[in-house]
């Protein structure tokens, strides 16, 4: 029978959970394994209890007379909501001219992804950032057939964006329309300047683009650094889409609940149109989870919520410079520290890999196993050194490679709220570093 699988379909990588696979094969070929989930960026999963004013604001509304939870919400979201989207981005940017026709919600941020890029006219881009979360550059690159095209963040300059290199990209591609910015950023951990907002602007309004700004990370900013307000920056110079969602700011990312803000003036009817496709698109899918959408305006104006926002992001500062500290203390690592969201990503040193290092694996099924991923042709070599840091320690951490980077390395999170396992775990990983680079 001939294929009928989308020819695309080798371009939607996902390594943060394609390792996982690798995880529970490991654990059927030898029980005693017991993994360290680094590689996702799962709170409660870490151990950040949902706060109680959460949970009652659910069991209320599950108790609401009428059941309305349970049913069917407007395709683009529950209104109420929308509206309170509006008025909260006018909180932070009195300009905002956003209106609650303009706001969609999605079953998570991951739909909303995948339906924006789903909508892009054949031949038309949206440049990446590199290292990139998948989602992003897998959905563009699925829906353009061809691999993503990318400007890299500066590991030198605290991976703030290489405008030079953004730039060039801009001048050589004409089929860029749009740029995507993450911010604070997945996977680096790094949170942009004003100045450096300001920059992106002045070339999105060089060239003609539009931006889609990623900020489901923007309430997680801790070492002094604030989240700059883009839509303020921008004052409506250049459309933008702003994506935000409930699965980071609060313990709660099975609530699968996203939303998109499009940001526009009447001079930018092609975003307009661009807008109205992604609501037409929406409609299909009838409408997203109902329950969480209802109760977020209650939950983000809570008296309590200030509060928990404020000790979460003192917990994972304190856990994010305690992780850069211990990976910093390796010779074959560079490692910045995470300001924002929770993630670090350190590189490798020039030179430090090669495809000959092992580390002990005691299982002989389990060593058969990773060898013939390891021996897997044109495996990136940051890989290579995930699957045996799995087998051999159980830490799940995630290749740079799968993030579209173009510096080797891993990332991990500074999720885990146990100070003495997050010291055992990462002492342990350098550790491993050492050996493996020594094999
Ligand atoms: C930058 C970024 N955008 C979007 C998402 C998707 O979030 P959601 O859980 O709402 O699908 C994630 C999840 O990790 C993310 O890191």
């Amino acid at each position: 029978m001939a294929s009928f699988t989308h020819t695309s379909v080798p371009r939607l990588k996902y390594g943060i959970r394609e390792i996982v696979d690798v995880a529970v094969k490991l654990k059927e070929i030898d029980p005693a394994y017991n993994f360290v989930w680094e590689n996702i960026g799962d709170p409660v999963a870490k151990g950040w209890p949902v706060p109680q004013f959460l949970k009652n604001i659910v069991k209320e509304k599950i108790d609401c007379p009428g059941d309305a939870v349970f049913g069917y919400s407007h395709s683009r979201g529950v209104i109420n909501t929308r509206k309170w989207v509006v008025d909260y981005a006018k909180r932070f940017s009195p300009s905002s001219k956003l209106d609650c026709e303009n706001v969609v919600f999605t079953s998570g941020l991951g739909s909303s992804i995948a339906i924006l890029y789903q909508m892009m006219k054949p031949g038309k881009r949206i440049i990446q950032p590199a290292p990139a979360y998948p989602t992003h550059s897998s959905f563009e690159s699925f829906s353009a057939g061809a691999p993503p095209l990318a400007y890299n963040l500066d590991p030198k300059d605290n991976w703030q964006p290489d405008l030079a290199h953004l730039e060039s990209q801009l001048k050589n591609q004409p089929e860029i329309c749009g740029l995507l910015v993450i911010n604070p950023n997945n996977p680096t951990g790094a949170v942009y300047e004003t100045e450096t907002l300001e920059k992106i602007v002045k070339i999105a309004e060089k060239y003609g683009l539009f931006i889609i700004s990623d900020e489901v990370y923007f309430r997680m900013t801790y070492n002094g650094r604030q989240h700059a307000q883009i839509t303020e920056i921008n004052q409506g110079r250049v459309p933008l889409v702003i994506l935000r969602g409930l699965s980071k700011d609060i313990p709660w990312p099975g609530a699968r609940c996203g939303w998109m803000e499009f940001h526009y003036g009447l001079k930018h009817s092609d975003f307009a149109d661009f807008a109205a496709a992604v609501k037409q698109r929406i409609l299909l899918e009838v409408c997203s989870t109902t329950l969480p959408q209802t109760i977020l305006p209650e939950l983000y104006d809570h008296p309590e919520f200030e509060n928990w926002n404020k000790q979460y992001n003192q917990g994972l500062e304190t856990a994010a410079n305690q992780i850069a500290g211990i990976l910093a203390s390796s010779p074959s690592l560079e490692v910045l520290g995470a300001n924002g969201a929770f993630y670090l990503m350190p590189l490798f040193k020039e030179g430090v890999l090669n495809n000959r290092q092992t580390l002990p694996i005691k299982n002989p099924e389990a060593k058969k196993y990773i060898e013939s991923l390891a021996n897997s042709p044109a495996l990136p070599l940051d890989k290579r050194f995930t699957y045996y840091l799995l087998a051999n320690t159980g830490i799940v951490a995630v290749p740079a490679s799968d993030f579209y980077s173009p510096f080797p390395g891993f990332r991990v999170t500074t999720l885990d709220r146990d100070q003495t396992r997050r010291e055992n775990t990462y002492a342990r990983l350098i550790e491993a570093v050492a050996q493996y680079v020594q094999s």
